[in-house]
């Protein structure tokens, strides 16, 4: 048998170090010997590794980023795909590799997975946007430092009798701000999965303001469209050609100050969102998956994501995985909508 390689790829998130311990942990309970790949797909195309014992990943569970590193390198986008990798992969025994990744990085393991390689994928990304799961690990802790900053700026918001406009990550869904809006009591909550009119938003916050409670919160997702009349300026480009999202928010706040004339300000949490460490149930679920990851590659069940359902980790095949990108349902967002304004 070979030895089991494990990656972190693509932007970091709280529980990143929870899973490496767990899939060392659980590899070394059974005699299994793991190599670390540093800075994601990188590593893996330029044999940049590290082996890792149960003594090396002692002290990291709440520790945030990762101590492999990560970079937004692609074996496909930057390199040739399997041919890029074999040779690490021959010089150090690597038959089997646990990529911990969000959507783009489980992508290009199934691709590598198609060329032969072993792969056990881990859903990795605060968006919480992974199909085939319940939920990924490092969503909670995002939705719980933006739940805090809410109810942080609810107050100098009251204090001022003014509008802020909370824009939080997510990509294209909106499933940080769905939460943090409903754990903060937002006013307003703009995701891409459901179409708004800026007249709606510009009436419930009238109506609120008229009833005696002259400040609001409206918490935008970053991936929505702006109000008509509101183009952002021009967005810059990921290493995959991905729009850098971040800065919808000043757009919907002018729309806001415009109609209302209310006073309106703006705060965008960006990176805050994922870095420090990470909260107890996403640690607990990142070495669940970790464990779960190291027992499927030991037991060579292969080119699968581990998936939480429910409150079990299950294999789930990397093609249904990657199917689509998963957003709010409906009825999450109704109930948030029930307190509106
Ligand atoms: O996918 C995770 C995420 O944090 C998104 O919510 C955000 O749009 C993006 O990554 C930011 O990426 P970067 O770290 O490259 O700026």
């Amino acid at each position: 048998m070979g030895v089991i390689g494990v990656l972190t790829a693509g932007g970091d998130c709280p529980g990143l170090n929870a899973v490496i311990r767990g899939v060392v942990g659980r590899a070394d309970e059974r005699g299994e010997e793991v190599l670390g790949i540093l800075n994601g797909w990188e590593g893996l195309m330029e044999d940049n590794t590290v082996l890792l014992r149960r003594d090396d990943v002692r002290g990291i569970l709440g520790r945030g980023g990762t101590i492999l590193g990560t970079s937004r390198m692609d074996p496909y986008f930057h390199g040739k795909g399997m041919i890029s990798c074999e040779g690490t992969l021959s010089r150090n025994g690597i038959d089997r590799i646990i990529v911990v990744g969000g959507d783009g990085t489980l992508r290009s393991a199934m691709r590598l997975a198609d060329e032969g390689l072993n792969v056990v994928g881990v859903p990795k990304t605060i968006d919480n946007d992974i199909c085939g799961t319940d939920i990924t690990f490092g969503f909670q802790t995002a939705t719980q430092i933006a739940t805090e900053a809410i109810d942080r700026l609810a107050t100098t918001a009251e204090a001022h009798n003014r509008v802020i406009v909370v824009e939080v990550m997510g990509r294209t869904k909106g499933w940080i701000a769905t939460y943090a809006g409903i754990a903060g009591g937002a006013d307003y909550i703009l995701i891409p999965e459901q179409r708004y009119s800026i007249d709606h938003v510009v009436d419930v916050l009238r109506q609120r303001h008229r009833s005696g409670h002259r400040y609001s919160i409206v918490v935008v997702a970053e991936g929505i469209d702006p109000p008509p009349g509101y183009e952002p300026g021009e967005m810059k480009q990921d290493a995959f050609g991905f729009d850098r999202l971040g800065g919808v928010a000043y757009a919907v706040a002018a729309a806001i100050e415009d109609n209302t004339q209310f006073e309106t300000r703006v705060s965008i949490l960006g990176h805050i969102q994922r870095g420090g460490t990470p909260v107890a149930s996403d640690r607990v679920l990142a070495t669940r998956l970790g464990v779960a990851a190291a027992d499927f590659a030991i037991d060579g069940l292969t080119n699968v994501m581990v998936a939480m359902r429910a409150t079990e980790t299950v294999p789930v095949p990397l093609v249904e995985a990657t199917s689509a990108i998963r957003g709010v349902p409906d009825d999450i967002y109704q109930t948030a909508e029930t307190f509106f304004g």
